[in-house]
């Protein structure tokens, strides 16, 4: 267990989160090596030692450091930007890798992984199609393509996560990708491999999924009928973690990976099959450390304000979003308030109504499961810098892996 209470004093590994706050000032994240290699390994015996390949979706973190540790296990990249391009591109990923998702794709995005001839362009429109095929043409290239069905599924979790709804913005319709994958002549420089789903994020019921293998099944049987040849399947990301417990296994939290996987090498193992799972890798990998930097109360309305705010974790804020919050220096809770940052917004809160302990000013607190959407999402809005990222090792040392950013950086921009 590397996040635990070691003589009452919160620790990843040996190292008490005091010692990471002195060195680096707070707020900050502290990562956990050990359980990204842990969540690594479970994908690669999950996924990779059953012939998936597994692209890693970046947005979920894209800190190098755990991207070059990412690919030590095998994994390729998932990725929604020419940012992200030129990130992976930048690691030494190679171009057969790296696959490009997103419902919106800039044509010098397009044209930079035209020339990166990466593995995959995942296209999620007729129009981004045609400008594919008509920049392709332009370079001498042919561009490899999976078509990103909306197969209308509920993916049953918070509705700024579901994305495979015909009311989400993501996909394309069944009936038009039929009609593509009929006519593909119509497309002279795409070559079509197959198709891509991803239906929603943090999805807990293992539901949604059978759906959707279902779902693909059929409508994959029905192309062939139609003499449509596929080779490649994307079954997206999605897979949720547990959040009110930081201190579990990926096992324990996502308990249906393994038969996921069985049951799409069952219905579609014909296909190379792909998946793109970000938060899964990463969510219980970190903690947001931050101090407290005193109580209030508004009438009976007690409030604890931190250090750390919506800038460094803004989940809560978004998606009404639960994290674990545990104070550095174990003891009892004994009164209900809300935990918020410094931020001048009412939504800047990482915890309402939340049974606590009593902590004073100077007090180490810590919000859980950190790892995904936290340091990827982060802003600077109210010129906040961009915090620190430390690493513990699997040897117990600490390492920087992104340091605070300094106020002459964000002024050197204007
Ligand atoms: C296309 C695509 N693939 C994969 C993912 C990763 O999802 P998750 O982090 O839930 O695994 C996302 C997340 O939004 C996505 O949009």
């Amino acid at each position: 267990m590397a996040f635990q209470y070691l003589n009452d004093r919160l620790h990843c590994e040996s190292v008490d989160l005091k010692t990471v706050a002195e060195a680096y000032g707070t707020p900050n994240y502290v990562y956990s090596e050990t359980i990204l290699q842990r969540n690594a390994t479970v994908l690669k015996t999950c996924f990779i030692d059953r012939g998936f390949k597994v692209s890693y979706a970046m947005k979920a973190n894209s800190n190098p450091e755990i991207l070059k540790l990412f690919h030590s296990f095998g994994l390729g990249m998932d990725i929604v930007s020419g940012g992200e391009l030129k990130l992976a591109q930048h690691l030494g990923f190679t171009s057969d890798e790296i696959n490009y998702a997103g419902v919106g794709k800039t044509l010098e995005e397009l044209t930079l992984a035209l020339e990166a001839q990466i593995a995959h362009f995942n296209v999620e429109s007729e129009f981004e199609l045609e400008q594919l095929n008509a920049l392709a043409g332009s370079l001498g290239r042919q561009a490899p393509v999976l078509l990103r069905l909306n197969p209308d599924i509920d993916p049953q979790t918070h509705p700024h996560i579901s994305t495979g709804l015909k009311t989400n913005k993501f996909g394309m319709d069944p009936d038009l990708i039929s009609s593509i994958l009929i006519n593909p002549l119509e497309y002279p420089h795409i070559d079509f491999h197959g198709l891509h789903c991803h239906i929603g994020s943090q999805i807990l019921n293992p539901q949604p999924f059978d759906d959707l293998i279902d779902y693909l099944a059929a409508f994959t049987a029905g192309l062939e009928q139609k003499g449509v040849e596929l080779s490649d399947i994307d079954l997206g990301g999605g897979f949720g973690v547990n959040y009110h417990d930081a201190f579990e296994d990926i096992l324990t939290t996502t308990p249906y990976l393994e038969s996921f996987a069985e049951q799409a090498l069952g219905k579609l193992g014909q296909y190379q099959l792909h998946i793109q799972p970000g938060r899964v890798l990463v969510a219980n990998s970190a903690l947001l450390l931050a101090q407290v930097l005193g109580n209030k109360a508004n009438g009976d309305h007690k409030f604890v304000v931190i250090d750390g705010s919506t800038t460094e974790l803004i989940r809560p804020a978004l998606y009404d979003a639960y994290h674990a919050f545990y104070p550095h220096e174990k003891q009892p809770n004994s009164s209900t308030g809300d935990i918020v940052g410094p931020v001048c917004e009412s939504s800047d809160g990482l915890a309402k109504g939340r049974e606590i302990s009593e902590v004073q000013t100077g007090d180490l607190v810590a919000f859980a499961s950190a790892g995904a959407y936290a340091s990827s999402m982060a802003s600077t809005y109210n010129m906040r810098p961009l915090c620190p990222e430390i690493m513990v090792g699997v040897d117990g040392g600490i390492k920087l892996i992104r340091r605070r950013q300094t106020f002459e950086e964000m002024i050197a921009l204007y």
